[in-house]
């Protein structure tokens, strides 16, 4: 079968079984020792070369609502749609998702890599992970502790990684809302009602990151990388304008959108690969891309920001080989 469509930056390659999981309880009946890839929408991997395992496709629905003192407590099936439960939690006067407003795919996904837009993370809401155990056969509930949250970051890359397929999501929403204006836009904002801050956000991303619909991509390529605090600061004498935020007492992230750009390679394109011209760290396919160029093309960004700025990026878009994950850079585990 092809995955084209499967994947939202949608390389012309194929893998050898596709299923599609509607009921969880077809998670009992693989064999788990043939290499498989758990998918929901695509938007965040790509297969760069043709799979010779079994895609598996999380598309099981269903959300069940749960009226709590403080708090709405939401039931929800890992194959819904991201951005229709935002929008529908929103309609139902159950706000706070609002800052996560567009973010492509199914929420089984979105605790992998722990969502995060403009001030807000999913790791805020989760209340529980549910999922198939592998090894153990079993139905499994993980806390949000367990989980074990980072930026870009929780178990299921770690230990949990190609152990444990999530299957429902259990999102808390507080009644009483609290919006986070921290992003510079959101700033404007006077005291806004959920609708104008959600509005706010869909603007600032339909100005800055293409529609994987109209233009193939899969959102920010690399992590913006974390580094430790007098790294930052030799480099911002350097770079004034290096835009960095806080992460601790040791450490600072630095914007890697801006050193792509900086570096020259805003639009720089390999055939019909690109890096996209309103925002350096998202790379498009704009039609005909192919493997080869995309696996050229964060080669040469990696390498060209590391001679510039001693920076390793980390792509945070998961990219599958014949059989398994591949890494491509210098710092991966
Ligand atoms: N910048 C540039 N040039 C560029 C891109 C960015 O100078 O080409 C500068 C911007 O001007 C800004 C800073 O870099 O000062 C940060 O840019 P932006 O606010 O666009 O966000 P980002 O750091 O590039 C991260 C997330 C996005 C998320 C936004 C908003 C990661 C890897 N990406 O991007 O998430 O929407 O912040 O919160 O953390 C995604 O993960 O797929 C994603 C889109």
């Amino acid at each position: 079968p092809a995955l084209q469509r499967h994947h939202t930056f949608a390389l012309d390659v194929p893998c050898q079984t596709l299923v599609t999981i509607t009921d969880p309880a077809q998670l009992r009946e693989f064999d788990y020792t043939q290499a498989f890839c758990v998918l929901g929408e695509g938007s965040n991997t790509i297969f760069t070369t043709p799979y010779q395992g079994t895609v598996i496709l999380i598309a099981n629905k269903g959300v069940r609502i749960e009226e709590l003192s403080q708090s709405w407590l939401l039931h929800c099936a890992a194959g819904e749609n991201w951005h229709a439960l935002v929008e529908n939690t929103l309609a139902l006067n159950m706000p706070g998702l609002e800052n996560l407003a567009l973010i492509p795919g199914n929420l089984g996904a979105a605790p992998v890599q722990n969502i995060g837009a403009y001030g807000v993370e999913l790791a805020q809401f989760v209340d529980y992970v549910e999922g198939y155990h592998i090894a153990r056969g079993e139905t499994q509930r993980l806390s949000n502790e367990q989980c074990r949250f980072g930026y870009r970051d929780s178990v299921f890359k770690h230990e949990l990684k190609g152990q444990f397929i999530i299957t429902q999501v259990g999102l808390r929403l507080p009644k009483q809302w609290q919006p986070n204006l921290s992003y510079g836009p959101l700033q404007q904002l006077e005291s806004p009602i959920p609708r104008q801050v959600f509005d706010e956000v869909v603007a600032v991303r339909q100005a800055k990151l293409p529609d994987p619909k109209v233009l193939a991509n899969c959102g920010s390529f690399f992590k913006n990388p974390i580094l430790p605090r007098p790294q930052v600061a030799a480099l911002k004498e350097q770079y004034p304008q290096l835009p960095c935020y806080d992460v601790d007492a040791e450490q600072q992230k630095v914007a890697a959108g801006w050193l792509i750009e900086q570096a020259g390679l805003k639009g720089f394109h390999i055939g019909d690969i690109a890096v996209h011209d309103k925002q350096a760290l998202v790379l498009v396919n704009r039609g005909a891309g192919r493997a080869e160029e995309l696996l050229e093309m964060i080669k040469h960004i990696q390498s060209v920001v590391a001679q510039r700025f001693g920076i390793d990026l980390e792509h945070e878009v998961r990219l599958m080989g014949e059989l398994q994950e591949i890494h491509l850079g210098a710092t991966h585990e």
